[in-house]
C-alpha cells in the first residue's frame, strides 16, 4: 500500500521557524479532519457536489463495457490517437507513460504483444499535428476524441482536421476508426457522434476533468493498450477504504493535505513540488499541476469572500532535476514543500559493471543503478533537511496498475480535503471557462460576441 512519511516537515528535524509540530497539529485538527472526511463521503452521491469521482473505483459496469469494446477491436489497430486537452489528456498520458513498457511506441509489434502504440495530441501546434499525421497510417489508427464538455475549441478543431482527413483516406468506413468520449447529455461532440454513428463512451455527471482519469476518459485508452483496468479499480477500492478513515493518524491523504495547508497558512510556503524518482512517473507531476492549480486556485471562498487561495505546483524529476532545480530548492526562498515519490522495487535491477576500477569512477562498479537512484533521493532529502526545507516522501511498492491507481486517487482525495480546509469549492474552474468563452468570441462562435469589444480593447486591435 502507498506510504507517506511526513517526518521531515516536523520542527524537530527542520527547526521551529519552518517546521510544524505535527503531533500537536494532528491533535488540533483531528476533529475538523474527521468532519471533512465524513462530509465528503456523505456528499459524494449528491448531484451538483462534483464528487462522483469518489465512486469511480466501484464503476464495474463501465469497466465491463470498456473491456468488451477493447476485445472487439483487438488486433485491428496499430495506433491509438487520443485527442483531448487538460483533464481529458493528462491522466491518460501520466498513466500510460508509467505503466507501458518504456519507449512503447518504438517497440516492435512483437515486443508490444501486438498491442497498439498510443499518441496523445494535447495541444494545437500546427507543426506537431501535421508531423504526427505524417507518421500515422490513418487506416490503422483508432482516434479517441475526448472532451467532457463536447465543445472545447482545441480538441474539436483537432478532431475536425482528423475527421476530414480520415474520411478522405478511408471513405465511408472512417466511422469505424473513431470513438468519442463525452458527456451524456450536453455538448456538440455528443450530437455529432450520434449523427455520425461513432461509438460513444460517456463521462458520468459531476466529475471535473482533473478528477476524471478513472472514468471512461482514462479507462478506454488504458484498455486499448492492454492495461489491466480491473487492477486499477482494485487499487482504488483498497486505498479508498483507508482514505475513508476519519482518524488523521491513519489517513495519509488527510496528513498530506493538512501539512500543505499549514505550511501555507502558518509558514508562508505556497509552492508544492512533486518530484518522482522514476522517469516512468515523469508525467504524474504534469497531471498534479492541473489538479492543484484548478482545484485550489480560487478567488472566492464558500462564503463568497475574496480569498485568492492557491498553491503553486511545480514539477520536478529525480535525479535529473538535482542538476537543474535543486540549487533553488536548497538555497533559494524557503517557500516550498517538496514531495518525493520513491519506488521501492523497480522492474529492473541494473548492475553497473566493474570497469575503470583504478579511476575516480571505480567506486560505482559492482553497485546497481537502483542503489544509485536511492542514494540520490536520500542525499537530496538530507540536504534539504540540512537547509530547513520541508519534504514529504510517498513510497509506492512498484509501478503497476494497482499502485499507480492508489497514488493518483490519494492525490485526488487530498486535494478535496485541502479544498475543504481552505473552505473553497475545489471542483469548479471559472478561470478556465472564462478563457474558453473568450476563445469562442475571438473565433466567431454564435452567441459569444458579447465580449468582443472588451477583447479588442485589451488586445489592442
Ligand atoms: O479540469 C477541467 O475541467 C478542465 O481543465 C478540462 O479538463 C479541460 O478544459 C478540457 O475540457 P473538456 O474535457 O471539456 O474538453
Amino acid at each position: 500500500m502507498l506510504k507517506l512519511d511526513c517526518k521531515n516537515t516536523d520542527y524537530r528535524i527542520i527547526g521551529e521557524k519552518h517546521g510544524l509540530n505535527l503531533d500537536e497539529e494532528f491533535n488540533n485538527y483531528s476533529e475538523r479532519i474527521s468532519d471533512i472526511i465524513r462530509s465528503l463521503n456523505q456528499r459524494k452521491d449528491k448531484p451538483g457536489e462534483n464528487l462522483q469521482w469518489m465512486n469511480l473505483g466501484y464503476n464495474e459496469e463501465t469497466v465491463w463495457y470498456v473491456k468488451e469494446f477493447a476485445s472487439m477491436v483487438e488486433g485491428r489497430f496499430e495506433n491509438i490517437l487520443v485527442l483531448g486537452i487538460g483533464g481529458s489528456a493528462l491522466g491518460g498520458l501520466a498513466v500510460t507513460e508509467a505503466l507501458l513498457k518504456p519507449y512503447w511506441n518504438f517497440l516492435t509489434d512483437e515486443q508490444r504483444n501486438n498491442l497498439p502504440r498510443i499518441f496523445f495530441l494535447d495541444n494545437i501546434d500546427p507543426d506537431s499535428i501535421n508531423g504526427l499525421l505524417e507518421v500515422l497510417d490513418l487506416k490503422k489508427t483508432l482516434v479517441n476524441v475526448i472532451t467532457k464538455s463536447g465543445d472545447t475549441a482545441e480538441t474539436m478543431s483537432q478532431f475536425m482536421v482528423l475527421k476530414d482527413l480520415m474520411e478522405k483516406t478511408l471513405g465511408d468506413d472512417y466511422r469505424r476508426n473513431i470513438i468519442a468520449t463525452t458527456d451524456k447529455k450536453m455538448g456538440i461532440l455528443r450530437q455529432l457522434a450520434d449523427q455520425e454513428g461513432y461509438k460513444i463512451f460517456y463521462v458520468p455527471d459531476d466529475i471535473g476533468g482533473r478528477f476524471s482519469v478513472f472514468s471512461s476518459i482514462g479507462l478506454v485508452p488504458f484498455a486499448l493498450v492492454g492495461l489491466d483496468i480491473d487492477k486499477i479499480l482494485q487499487g482504488i477500492k483498497d486505498i479508498d477504504l483507508e482514505l475513508k478513515n476519519t482518524d488523521i493518524r491513519q489517513n495519509i491523504a488527510a496528513q498530506y493535505a493538512l501539512v500543505h495547508y499549514l505550511m501555507d497558512t502558518q509558514k508562508g510556503k505556497k509552492t508544492t513540488v512533486l518530484m518522482p524518482y522514476s522517469s516512468r512517473l515523469k508525467y504524474i507531476p504534469d497531471w498534479y499541476v492541473q489538479l492543484i492549480s484548478e482545484s485550489l486556485g480560487k478567488r472566492l471562498n464558500r462564503n463568497g469572500e475574496n480569498v485568492n487561495t492557491g498553491l503553486t505546483p511545480l514539477k520536478a524529476l529525480g535525479a535529473t532535476d538535482q542538476h537543474t532545480q535543486l540549487q533553488l530548492f536548497n538555497e533559494g526562498p524557503n517557500d516550498k514543500v517538496i514531495t518525493f515519490i520513491r519506488v521501492n522495487n523497480f522492474d529492473t535491477n541494473l548492475e553497473i559493471p566493474k570497469i575503470f576500477e583504478y579511476t575516480g569512477v571505480g567506486y560505482l562498479g559492482g553497485k546497481t543503478i537502483n542503489d544509485l537512484m536511492n542514494a540520490e533521493a536520500d542525499s537530496t532529502k538530507v540536504s534539504l533537511a540540512d537547509n530547513q526545507r520541508p519534504t514529504l516522501t510517498l513510497s509506492i511498492e512498484k509501478i503497476d496498475e494497482y499502485h499507480i491507481a492508489q497514488l493518483l486517487y490519494m492525490l485526488e482525495v487530498q486535494t478535496a480535503i485541502i479544498g475543504e480546509l481552505y473552505n473553497i469549492n475545489a471542483f469548479d474552474q471559472p478561470g478556465v471557462e472564462q478563457v474558453k468563452n473568450y476563445i469562442y468570441a475571438l473565433m466567431g462562435r454564435a452567441g459569444y460576441d458579447g465580449s468582443v469589444n472588451h477583447l479588442q480593447e485589451i488586445i489592442g486591435v
